[in-house]
């Protein structure tokens, strides 16, 4: 596959098998993270590579438990509101079933943390599916990044004092009958262009 043959392929999985994702590719993944370009090559990000299901499961109910706790308002993003309703629920699953979670953190200072953070997780996207993995961009660690019991669990897991999260990655063979993720090119509606 092509750098843009996998660009225009890469598409959201949110339903995974519960196989396991074999440690050679999650290695492959998380360096075509580290190659991200970065700010001023800053180099900052830390990636927290998650493949023990009873931690995603923690995350899973903490995150639960802290949108549970939330107002519910009818101004709020879609997503959010969403998130709060499952959750109220008991009902919510914010990396699906996904075997892996990789969590993308940087320093909570430094000014361009959530941008290094978002190229380093295309990059682990794209080189998902050339590994013939599903992937999807996960934000409700990075609205959670200041949540005082979340912080402290991630900070369990290897987070620095000065660090936040700012996005995760779900990754995984997609449930689906060839095991391969769904590759369907979608046409843009949006994302304009401008040639000058
Ligand atoms: C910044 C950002 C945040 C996103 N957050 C989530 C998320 O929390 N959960 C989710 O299922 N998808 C999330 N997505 C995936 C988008 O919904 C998805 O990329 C979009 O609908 C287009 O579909 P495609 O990825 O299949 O092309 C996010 C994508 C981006 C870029």
């Amino acid at each position: 596959m092509n750098t843009l043959e996998a660009i225009k392929t890469r598409r959201s999985t949110r339903k995974f098998k519960a196989q396991p994702v074999e440690i050679e590719k999650l290695k492959l993944i998380a360096e075509a993270g580290q190659f991200g370009p970065t700010g001023g090559n800053a180099q900052g990000n830390h990636f927290l590579v998650i493949s023990d299901a009873a931690v995603i499961a923690k995350l899973k109910e903490l995150v639960q438990s802290a949108f549970a706790a939330m107002e519910l308002r009818e101004d709020l993003y879609k997503s959010l509101k969403n998130s709060i309703t499952l959750s109220r629920k008991g009902n919510y699953s914010f990396c699906y079933t996904a075997p892996v979670l990789i969590v993308v953190a940087n320093k909570k200072e430094y000014g361009n943390n959530m941008a290094d953070v978002a190229c380093a997780v295309e990059n682990m996207m794209l080189a998902a599916n050339e590994l013939d993995l599903g992937s999807c961009y996960i934000n409700q660690l990075k609205w959670l990044n200041e949540d005082p019991t979340l912080l402290e669990y991630l900070r369990g897991l290897g987070l620095k004092e000065d660090e936040r999260v700012y996005a995760s990655v779900a990754i995984g063979y997609a449930d689906t009958e060839s095991g391969l993720p769904n590759r369907a090119e979608t046409p843009r509606t949006g994302n304009e262009v401008v040639f000058v």
